[in-house]
């Protein structure tokens, strides 16, 4: 889509390509077992923001992928990272009853149903990986299968899922809440800047090491202000209750440095986002605009 159309015009367009996309792939809820692709749907569809696959879809445009390879990249994170949500709101870990602006999926459903959608929403995303031809070369293709596990697994979200149980009441020096945060929220963002990439020309390893320094940065942003707008937002512009880090005695950016300090970090890592930016030109001016929606949003 064309450059010169404004940010939310193409997050708008590009919001309802995956939405597509996604009620594409997903098993029809009259399929059996029709109670769990109903509660799969429910979990993936009509909500959230897609920042995942709009970081794929704006990381394909640096490489001039095309923009139906670079989509399903960024379905499939999307798809795990629904997963990651519903498993995070069981009564297990934050216990939450309320995402999207819906009953989470174990309150809507049960709870053996949300463990299901989560197991079963991340097959899907290796299913769609491994399925589509998403680059020429298949090693290409492989190394990105590669990609999208390590970023889910125990050496990055569920590992950064882990850390976040076992730190409920515990002061986390700030190495530790970062070490956190880049697990359980930027792994999956970096993958599906990474990922979207892959779908198109091949960086040299100069251009990928900053395009892989931009998607740390704005993964590590992202929870910073994830924790912020826990703080300062309202349940209803968030679509999930409102003030539950401090409640559940999470350790948090805003618990550790403070509300002004951890805005501050959160400009900085802007900052630092955009500068590694620098070398792909205009080709990155979607991942520019993405970089501060990420920082500067309110929801
Ligand atoms: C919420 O993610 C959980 C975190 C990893 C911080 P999002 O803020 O991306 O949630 P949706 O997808 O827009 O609902
Ligand atoms: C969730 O972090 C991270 C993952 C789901 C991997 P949070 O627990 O802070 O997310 P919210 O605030 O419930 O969306
Ligand atoms: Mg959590
Ligand atoms: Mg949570
Ligand atoms: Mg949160």
């Amino acid at each position: 889509m064309a450059t010169t159309t404004d940010f939310k015009t193409w997050a708008a367009a590009q919001q309802q390509r995956i939405e597509t996309q996604l009620q594409a792939v997903l098993p029809g809820a009259d399929v059996a077992p029709q109670r769990l692709h109903e509660a799969m749907r429910y979990a993936a569809l009509g909500g959230g923001k897609r920042v995942r696959p709009l970081l794929a879809l704006a990381a394909g445009e640096v490489t001039g992928a095309d923009e139906s390879r670079a989509a399903i990249a960024g379905a499939a994170v999307e798809l795990i990272h629904a997963y990651s949500l519903v498993h995070d709101d069981l009564p297990c870990m934050d216990d939450d009853v309320l995402r999207r602006g819906k009953p989470t999926c174990h309150v809507e459903f049960d709870e053996a149903t949300a463990l299901l959608v989560g197991d079963a929403l991340q097959s899907l995303a290796f299913q769609l990986i491994s399925e589509f031809r998403l680059a020429n070369d298949a090693a290409v293709q492989l190394e990105m299968v590669k990609l999208l596990a390590l970023a889910t697994g125990s050496r990055g979200m569920a590992g950064g899922q882990a850390i976040d149980l076992a730190a409920v009441g515990v002061d986390l020096s700030l190495p530790e809440l970062e070490f956190m945060h880049i697990h359980k929220t930027g792994a999956l963002i970096r993958a599906a800047t990474l990922l979207g990439a892959h779908c198109g020309n091949a960086l040299d390893a100069p251009a990928l090491a900053k395009l892989d320094h931009f998607a740390k940065c704005v993964g590590l942003a992202f929870q910073v202000v994830d924790d912020l707008l826990d703080t300062e937002a309202t349940t209803a512009t968030l679509g999930k209750t409102a003030g539950k880090d401090a409640k559940d005695n999470k350790p948090t950016y805003v618990s550790v440095l403070g509300v002004a300090e951890s805005r501050k970090l959160a400009a900085q890592l802007r900052e630092d986002a955009l500068a590694a930016l620098e070398v792909f030109g205009g080709r990155a001016h979607r991942l520019r605009e993405l970089a501060d929606f990420i920082v500067l949003r309110k929801f």
